[in-house]
């Protein structure tokens, strides 16, 4: 049999998807299973959206340019404006998903063997980028003890090589919650300038932060322009995941006509998705004010409900819809594994990611694990009683 590559060979597997085989076994056994595992908002995805699909009387369904319509990205443009993202129409190229702008921010700055510094725990699925673009990520632990705040600069310093060609943050970050603050991302930026470095930002989840703390985007540091490139999403901030819409947005010229190759590439982002996309920039702001007063009422409960239980230590997130719990056992694959299978209380149990794959530090994070706070409240407390219970069991075995 001819052999298969040694990149694919080295893909990862998602961390989140691959307890799905004991999740549907167990749920042919009848068990109910509470999902903290995967951030699929249940929040209705908003009308205007929805019903411009609906009123569509497109004929044929065509390719669209490779940038995406132009009147999606200057709407998007005055949407960034009042973000204080200063850009125009022509910095930003739509994407299949905010994972398809990742891959074409790797593939404008980055060629194999080069590397990309990571504050960790990270997103899972940049293990799977980089390993596409054949990147290697040089990782920088940050701790759950201090919320998973920025590492100190020095720390990123000593990382830095003749093969670093960027510092990608996620911003609120996805597993950790953190949102880093005006003077992080100063320093970033600073960082990126003295040693002429990109800086991509995820930005995917930027409208999800509480206690009345402001998003910082890298897009708005002066005097970065030739050095930021902003990752962007429908998929959570409409609650559009199955759109397939994101961006990659950038005011450096060449780093925009590179892009613009890939994109050439694949021909063009889905043309339906896209009249959807453009139709929810009006969604009015009330929905986000209902959407983040239900997300902040989900995590309070979520926090508070690890709070008590015996052992647990939580980083309370101040942004996105994720945190990262540390549990009292040895390793949090065994224990999510452990849920599914031989588990059950009343019937139910609770699908948890284990936070080890968020880490590309080997051995690290292993009684971690990585919950969403994507459940109804009743169903996140009734989760946080099963969580109680089987740790309780789990310890004791
Ligand atoms: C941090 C982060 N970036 C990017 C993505 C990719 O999302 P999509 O491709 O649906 O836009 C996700 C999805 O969960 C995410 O959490």
């Amino acid at each position: 049999m001819p052999s298969i590559s040694q990149k694919g060979l080295s893909m990862p597997e998602s961390p989140i998807r691959k307890l799905v085989p004991f999740a549907e076994a167990a749920a042919k056994q009848g068990k109910k299973i509470y999902q903290l595992n995967i951030g699929q908002p249940d929040i209705k995805t908003p009308e205007v959206a929805m019903q411009a699909v609906r009123d569509n009387s497109i004929e044929v369904l065509s390719y669209s340019h490779s940038a995406g319509f132009a009147s999606y990205r200057e709407k998007l443009a005055k949407y960034y404006e009042r973000n204080d993202i200063h850009v125009t129409a022509e910095d930003i190229i739509v994407t299949t998903g905010g994972s398809e702008a990742l891959l074409f921010a790797m593939g404008t700055i980055t060629d194999p063997g080069d590397e990309v510094i990571i504050p960790e725990p990270f997103y899972a699925n940049y293990n799977g980028f980089a390993t596409s673009s054949g990147v290697t990520i040089v990782p920088i632990e940050s701790s759950i003890e201090n919320n998973f705040a920025l590492p100190p600069i020095s720390e990123f310093e000593k990382l830095i090589t003749e093969k670093t060609k960027a510092i990608l943050l996620c911003n609120p970050g996805n597993p950790t919650g953190y949102l880093y603050t005006k003077e992080e991302v100063q320093q970033i930026a600073d960082l990126a300038l003295k040693h002429d470095l990109f800086v991509v930002a995820d930005e995917v989840y930027r409208e999800f932060t509480y206690d009345g703390v402001k998003h910082n985007s890298i897009m708005s540091i002066p005097g970065l322009a030739n050095n930021a490139i902003m990752v962007d999403s429908v998929s959570k901030r409409f609650s559009m995941c199955g759109a397939r819409i994101g961006c990659l947005v950038s005011k450096n010229k060449e780093v925009i006509t590179t892009a613009m190759k890939f994109a050439q590439a694949r021909l063009s982002p889905p043309t339906l998705a896209q009249i959807a996309s453009e139709a929810a920039l009006d969604t009015p702001l009330e929905y986000f004010e209902e959407v983040n007063e239900e997300y902040t009422l989900r995590r309070n409960i979520l926090v508070e409900g690890l709070e008590k239980i015996e052992g647990v230590k939580v980083a309370k997130p101040k942004g996105a819809f994720y945190c990262i719990a540390e549990l009292p056992i040895e390793s949090a694959d065994d224990f999510a594994q452990w849920l599914l299978e031989d588990f059950e209380f009343e019937g139910e149990t609770v699908m948890v990611a284990p936070a080890a794959g968020f880490y590309s530090t080997p051995n690290t994070g292993l009684n971690q694990v990585r919950i969403a706070y994507v459940l109804k409240r009743e169903n996140l407390e009734r989760a946080l009683k099963i969580l109680e219970v089987a740790i309780k069991q789990y310890s004791s075995k």
